[in-house]
């Protein structure tokens, strides 16, 4: 591979997550672990994705499943060893893919031997560590920040006489990023996997980083004034210096940066002046957006727009925090989400399980598992977090049968079904991965979206006069279309090469354009 390319492998990659949990048990405890992703590496090859994103492995008291993190720099016995990382690490690269890890840099699990020691004394060397603050005159908390997870973001420390602040669970007290040792620890773990040869991080809630210095109130709503609790714009200095040791490795290793920021001027702002922030902050625009085309064209557009010149736009349909992408559209929908995602410019990244149309699970009360859930009922995210679906045996192939799974499994579709049918959700996923890799216009052509029959959005991937189209019908009824079309590949797998004047419900094509328009 020439250098450039090397460079460069993020540009055009198809992300894959795996939520550790829930990929395939392998010492029956009836919860994922890292040996059992290296045995399914096959399917991922097969499936043609080139990265592979782990939510967090690392020793944790799982209060919040791993983005509560103890150790940095090791891995939970949960979930394996060291060798058991390095082992896959070393098969994922040998498989042609990328491994991408997670990264918690916002706060540390409160059994953190940091936090610790930072709560032990308001003398010790760790306390200032964290965000600590004194109580106001009448006792209440420092300010009216609010824990994302519900709640005042403050949590009263009665032996030091101090609140500290945690913007999630009370189990993960935000570490406080101006103070330099802080950094400094911070990016020794980011060595740490760099070194072991890791090919990029995602970075957990990471514009959370910077606060107000002065712990000011942040605006009552409705004010549409920036927060004071998060994405301080002193965040941009912190971003380049990652960006600086990334950089600083051979070949370079990629930023993902879980950002929630509406306003897309500033969510662009994390790429960076000189595209020298973020690689990807997340653009998370369609996981929130009613699923009609009109919508979609409009966010689409503004993304692919708003990303600076040289950078890449990308696209998030499902995470461990959302909706699965099939409960939030409808089944019927899947597959022109599936077109969406694998053919605009930029890098998608894909749920583990949307692949086979993985359903969103009612979990009965008593079954939850999500802290966040229990805290706020309605809250809970384990109906996205399910075991991926392999087989038809009782547990579906995730853990042996006389093992109980963490979370049920579902009555849906599995892998192995999917795998018997050309016809499948998955047979398409594989298709349009496929496709990318072979046409070049997918990977690096231009976007412009075009004119397109109400129900449908329409766009185009061009270089020069080299022209490929895409619409997708978001309706139930058939739509015709205003001229022919030779199909390259449609959402249901059949009539590839055919010429066709409409479209079919809830059906998506891909054609070529002929030279001269469409
Ligand atoms: C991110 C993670 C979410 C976690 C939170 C706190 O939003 O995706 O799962 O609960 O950060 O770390
Ligand atoms: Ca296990």
């Amino acid at each position: 591979m020439g250098r450039v390319e090397t460079v460069q492998w993020w540009r055009d990659a198809v992300v894959y997550q795996i939520y550790p949990r829930s990929f395939q048990d392998t010492n029956r405890d009836g919860i994922g672990d890292l040996e059992g992703i290296r045995r399914r590496l096959p399917y991922l090859v097969d499936l043609g994705v080139d990265a592979v994103w782990l939510s967090p492995f690392y020793p944790s008291p799982m209060a919040d499943f791993g983005y509560d993190v103890a150790d940095y720099c090791d891995v939970d016995p949960m979930f394996g060893t060291l060798d058991d990382f390095d082992r896959l690490l070393a098969d994922i690269h040998a498989a042609g893919m990328k491994l991408i890890v997670d990264w918690v840099p916002n706060h540390t699990s409160d059994r953190h031997p940091w936090f610790v020691a930072a709560r032990s004394s308001k003398e010790d060397e760790k306390r200032d560590w964290y965000v600590w603050a004194d109580a106001r005159p009448d006792g209440s908390p420092p300010n009216n920040w609010q824990s994302v997870f519900g709640g005042s973001a403050w949590q009263w420390d009665a032996p030091t006489g101090q609140f500290y602040l945690h913007s999630f669970l009370p189990e993960q007290p935000d570490v406080n990023w101006r103070n330099p040792e802080v950094e400094a620890a911070m990016f020794d773990v980011l060595r740490f996997w760099l070194d072991r040869g890791v090919d990029g991080f995602r970075m957990d809630v990471v514009s959370f980083i910077m606060k107000d210095p002065e712990l000011r109130d942040d605006p009552e709503p409705p004010s549409d004034l920036p927060p004071r609790s998060r994405a301080h714009p002193d965040v941009h200095g912190v971003f380049r210096r990652i960006r600086r040791l990334l950089d600083s490795y051979d070949p370079p290793r990629v930023a993902i940066g879980e950002i929630h920021e509406p306003d897309w001027d500033r969510w662009a702002s994390y790429y960076g002046q000189d595209n020298d922030e973020l690689h990807l902050p997340f653009n998370f625009t369609l996981l929130h957006a009613p699923w009609n085309a009109r919508v979609i064209r409009r966010l689409v557009d503004a993304c692919d727009s708003a990303v600076p010149e040289g950078g890449r736009p990308n696209y998030v349909l499902g995470n461990h925090d959302e909706v699965r992408l099939a409960g939030r559209i409808g089944p019927e929908q899947t597959r022109i989400a599936a077109m969406l995602l694998l053919t605009l410019r930029g890098v998608p990244t894909l749920y583990y399980g949307d692949e086979i149309g993985l359903e969103q699970l009612d979990i009965a009360p008593e079954r939850q598992q999500d802290p966040w859930g229990r805290r706020v009922p309605g809250m809970g995210r384990d109906g996205c977090r399910t075991p991926m679906r392999w087989d038809d045996s009782p547990n579906r192939g995730f853990c042996d049968d006389d093992v109980e799974p963490w979370l049920p499994l579902g009555t849906g579709p599995d892998v192995a079904s999917m795998d018997a049918d050309p016809g499948s959700l998955l047979a398409l996923y594989r298709r349009l991965l496929e496709l990318r890799r072979k046409e070049p216009l997918l990977r690096s052509g231009r976007y412009r979206s075009v004119e397109a029959p109400p129900a449908c959005f329409a766009f185009e991937r061009f270089d020069g006069d080299r022209v490929l189209g895409v619409v997708l019908n978001f309706g139930s009824d058939p739509v015709p279309l205003p001229d022919t079309r030779r199909v390259r590949v449609s959402t249901l797998l059949d009539r590839s090469g055919s010429q066709i004047r409409s479209l079919r419900p809830h059906e998506g094509v891909v054609f070529d354009v002929p030279v001269g328009g469409s």
